[in-house]
């Protein structure tokens, strides 16, 4: 970069920073990028190991389904694991656990390559084949990592949903993924409580018809319910004489599918996001390693769930295609005192901790002697996903987490990108709230309701330009959906749904959604299910639900809601409501309001107008009403 002034408020890489870098700086990669975008790419692809080499790095021919590394064979699995048993890595550890209750597992990578092997084989054993799918459910235990990786390494399309979802929620993912497979663990520590999954699997799998059989990890050992012939142990099954430790990777064709994941969109049921094993595994792998200049010292530690993108490519694929040492913890960061995480960082030497803005406000509330009683000197970077970091939480992460040494790399990317689009790299200087710029090679711009590029500082449709290796490729079983949604707006621009600014140094501004999509600590829903939920009480006629700004959770759900004739509205009611969308979608998608309305704005051809609610609801000018019925 050059060296010209930055303005408003700048952090620059210190001496040592810059120093210590074990990968790359941004200059040279961008560098790279903007000379040869297919070549850059191809050069890290070379880094991983292909049973055939592709043919094209890119294929454009069919636009917006891009297709990479064309006719090339691999497998993610095989570069997470097997590529190690070569080295010295074998006998380093991959994977560190903590249980929420103080329960503690370590895998090097020569056990964790047997343990995804061994149910690799069982999975084989239950007529699991190539392109099936397979269904996760589970809290944030070491099975859930390997029950991804035993699905890919056979060639399984893995569906996890993440455990913190409910009935609804679940049984929509089973029946639409058509999984003739759950896997599911007993339950999970949460706050010193057990969460029964089990048993909202057994609530959800009344209503899904397509599962045949259902493999249950035990985790709380509490009493569960286990129906013959369809429910088995997954630790009984693990000593059987068919898992054996030793089974081959499939050669998966770079465009096999690797796994698919719900996330939700602008109105109905939410989508499921596909990604494949060759682009995807590329990208990942690349942008761990830059932006976290990820190395062998190092113990990193991302604190999101496997269950939702994060988990996926910066818990589970990335760490172990760059040989890195990974911590996962199972429960709450304040559990049992909010020096939970901060404990952990000194008892294991964590050296990079990447987390969302919301788990940052929610701990700095506690003030800063519970991190003030832990040596936190190993960390050397620091990481924030999922929404806009405010300044002031940056500044306490940096100053207080980081001891003011650390970069915080504030990434901007989606489960539709797969990998970081927006992202610093350490040596690249920071300004609190703002992801910097695009990641090397890709192009991205801001664009006004016709198209035109909005001038410096302007807010409009944040868009991407370039293709990327871990782009969705489709949302399963729905190509229309995928052109309609992602490219229509603008042809040839992958819309993102969110609003952005660019300031005058070129850097991104992220300003939210512009969509009907929630981002409530740091998760994804939309108002839709949210609203699906409300509707399926019987008390409900019609629901609306909009996000409102929030100390800590970032946005907060409230909702309006017209009940059917001759049912009166009451307190008990609306707690009776909240419960009930807490048990159809789960826990996050609770609203914190109801509202009892007798009528709701609407458009002429009858479509909600949430932005009228909210403009209400803040006491602001709702804006153009030309299109409002009532
Ligand atoms: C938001 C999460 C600001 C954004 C990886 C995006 C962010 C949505 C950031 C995707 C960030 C994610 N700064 N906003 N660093 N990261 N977002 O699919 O609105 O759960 O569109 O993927 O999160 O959410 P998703």
């Amino acid at each position: 970069m050059s060296d010209k002034k930055l303005s408003g408020e700048v952090f620059y890489p210190s001496e040592n920073t810059l120093k210590d870098l074990r990968v790359k700086k941004w200059d040279d990669l961008q560098k790279a990028a903007s000379e040869d975008y297919e070549g850059f790419w191809s050069n890290i692809a070379s880094e991983l190991h292909w049973f055939r080499k592709w043919k094209k790095v890119i294929d454009d021919s069919k636009k917006p389904f891009y297709k990479w590394f064309t006719e090339a064979k691999t497998n993610i699995v095989y570069n997470c694991l097997d590529v190690h048993m070569e080295t010295f890595r074998k006998n380093k550890l991959a994977l560190i656990w903590e249980g929420e209750n103080g329960d503690f597992k370590a895998f090097s990578y020569y056990a964790l390559h047997r343990e995804t092997n061994k149910f690799a084989n069982v999975l084989k054993s239950m007529g699991v084949r190539k392109g099936d799918r397979v269904t996760i459910y589970m809290g944030r235990v070491p099975e859930i990592v390997i029950a991804m990786l035993a699905c890919a390494r056979i060639g399984a399309i893995h569906s996890v949903v993440y455990g913190g979802f409910s009935v609804e929620a679940l049984h929509e993912r089973l029946e639409d993924s058509h999984s003739k497979l759950l896997i599911v663990a007993d339950g999970a520590y949460q706050r010193g409580k057990i969460v029964n999954l089990k048993s909202i699997a057994d609530e959800a799998l009344q209503r899904a018809a397509s599962v045949e059989h259902v493999l249950v990890v035990k985790r709380t050992g509490h009493e569960i319910n286990m129906e013959f012939g369809r429910d088995m142990w997954y630790h009984e099954l693990m000593n059987m004489p068919f898992a054996k430790s030793k089974c081959e990777a499939e050669e998966m064709d770079s465009e096999d599918p690797l796994f698919m994941l719900y996330t939700s969109g602008t109105t109905g049921k939410p989508k499921a996001i596909l990604h494949t094993h060759g682009g995807y595994m590329v990208g990942v792998y690349a942008t761990l390693r830059y932006v976290f200049d990820i190395n062998d010292e190092d113990r990193y530690w991302c604190a999101a769930d496997p269950g939702w993108i994060t988990g996926h490519s910066y818990i589970v694929y990335g760490p172990l295609l760059n040989g890195a040492t990974s911590f996962l913890y199972e429960g709450a960061p304040n559990f049992p005192y909010p020096n939970r995480w901060w404990q952990m960082i000194e008892k294991y030497g964590i050296t990079i901790l990447y987390t969302a803005p919301t788990a940052i406000r929610g701990l700095m509330r506690f003030g800063d002697a519970w991190p003030g009683r832990h040596d936190l000197s190993s960390l050397r970077l620091l990481g924030s996903v999922g929404e806009p970091i405010n300044p002031e939480a940056w500044r306490w992460y940096h100053s207080v987490i980081g001891g003011g040494r650390c970069p915080i790399m504030d990434t901007w990317w989606q489960t539709e990108t797969g990998m970081f689009m927006i992202t610093p790299m350490p040596s690249v200087p920071l300004k609190p709230g703002s992801g910097t710029r695009p990641f090397p090679g890709i192009e991205m711009d801001i664009l006004d309701e016709e198209g035109k590029p909005v001038k410096d500082n302007e807010e409009g449709f944040l868009v991407i330009k370039t293709p990327w290796p871990a782009m969705i490729r489709t949302i399963y079983n729905d190509d229309d959906r995928y052109v309609e949604q992602y490219w229509s707006k603008y042809p040839g621009y992958y819309l993102t749904g969110d609003s952005a600014r660019r300031d005058e140094d070129g850097y991104f501004w992220i300003i939210g959604r512009v969509d009907d999509v929630l981002k409530v600590s740091g998760y994804r829903l939309g108002t839709a299910e949210i609203e699906s939920a409300l509707v399926s009480h019987n008390a409900v006629s019609e629901a609306a639900a909009i996000g409102l700004p929030h100390d800590v959770k970032g946005n907060a759900i409230y909702t309006y809601v017209i009940l059917r004739a001759g049912v009166q509205g009451s307190k008990e009611l609306m707690e009776e409501l909240r419960n009930h969308v807490g048990h159809e979608v789960g826990p996050i998608a609770k609203p914190e309001s109801i509202e009892f309305v007798e009528s709701l704005p609407k458009t002429r051809s009858g479509k909600i107008m949430r932005r009228v609610l909210k403009a209400k609801a803040l006491g602001e000018d709702p804006g153009n009403l030309s299109t409002l019925e009532d």
